[in-house]
């Protein structure tokens, strides 16, 4: 799963990676109760420009050695049993950023997404994308829509890719889709709650993330799963995303098992 392609053009100058042992990062491995996973973890994968601009290059190469990261935390959460993996790679308001930025991201996808097929198959590993994909270019959809199916039959490993995604994107499209059963006969209004609500929305065959993350430093959720992070445990962290290794996603989960989920009851009525 590495991006061998953009390999020969990276030039990652005197970064040395940081981080335990690798006895270190097995003992954090062992510290996890494989009873108490969350579920479905859920990641802002921020910091890849700022990541770039410390050494001096361009957003892009952040970008570049941000794949290595998703390919580390896919690989870990799979190692693990974790069921749901969901990955903020892309948000409608990042459209918006220059043209090159834009152009070169979704090249990157294009081609990882092509290597990744082999090794999401050997590893069990399905392939799922939410967002508004009708914005992204037709190569990127072909090579999405080709690489969601050759996964399909896979059932270890759930990975959600949120691209083009934005929460409020996803909350005014329920709406209008719930408008349009309405109007069409095949929904009575008065039977709308949350739990129909949850069947529009894009995240409708997968259980709500438990545990999410953001790198980077910033304390924000930047349109991600509004709806969905109701109950979830946050964490943050300022490891910029393409220094994010399995030591930190493996302190993340053992912050999660430390956390008391009181969903709005007592301690005492946990019990
Ligand atoms: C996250 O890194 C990746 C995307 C949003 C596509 P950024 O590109 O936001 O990096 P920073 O936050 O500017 O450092
Ligand atoms: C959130 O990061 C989106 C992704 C990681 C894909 P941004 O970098 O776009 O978020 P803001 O602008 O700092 O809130
Ligand atoms: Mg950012």
């Amino acid at each position: 799963m590495i991006l061998n392609y953009f390999t020969p053009r990276l030039n990652p100058g005197n970064f040395i990676p940081s981080g335990p042992s690798k006895t270190g990062m097995e003992s954090l491995k062992f510290s996890i109760n494989p009873a108490q996973l969350p579920k479905h973890i859920a990641i802002i994968m921020d910091g890849n420009g700022r990541w770039a601009k410390m050494q001096g290059q361009d957003r892009l190469f952040g970008h570049y050695h941000g794949v290595e990261s998703v390919r580390i935390t896919v690989e870990a959460c799979a190692e693990l049993g974790v069921g749901y993996l969901t990955l903020y790679a892309f948000s409608t308001e990042n459209w918006e950023r220059p043209v090159q930025e834009v152009s070169g991201l979704m090249e990157l996808l294009v081609d990882t997404i092509r290597k990744e097929v082999p090794t999401l198959n050997k590893n069990n590993i399905r392939l799922h994308v939410i967002g508004n994909t009708g914005m992204l270019p037709e190569k990127t959809m072909t090579v999405l829509g080709e690489a969601i199916k050759e996964t399909s039959v896979n059932t270890g490993l759930n990975l959600i890719m949120a691209l083009s995604y934005s929460s409020r994107w996803e909350m005014g499209e329920a709406a209008r889709q719930l408008g349009m059963d309405v109007k069409a006969g095949k929904l009575d209004p008065e039977t709308i709650d949350q739990y129909c609500f949850q069947k529009y929305l894009c995240t409708r065959d997968f259980p709500d993330p438990e545990l999410m993350i953001r790198t980077s430093g910033e304390h924000r959720i930047s349109n991600f799963l509004l709806y969905q992070l109701a109950y979830a445990e946050l964490y943050f962290t300022s490891v910029l995303w393409p220094d994010f290794r399995k030591e930190h996603l493996y302190e993340a989960i053992l912050d999660f098992q430390t956390r008391e989920r009181r969903f709005g009851k007592t301690s005492e009525q946990l019990g």
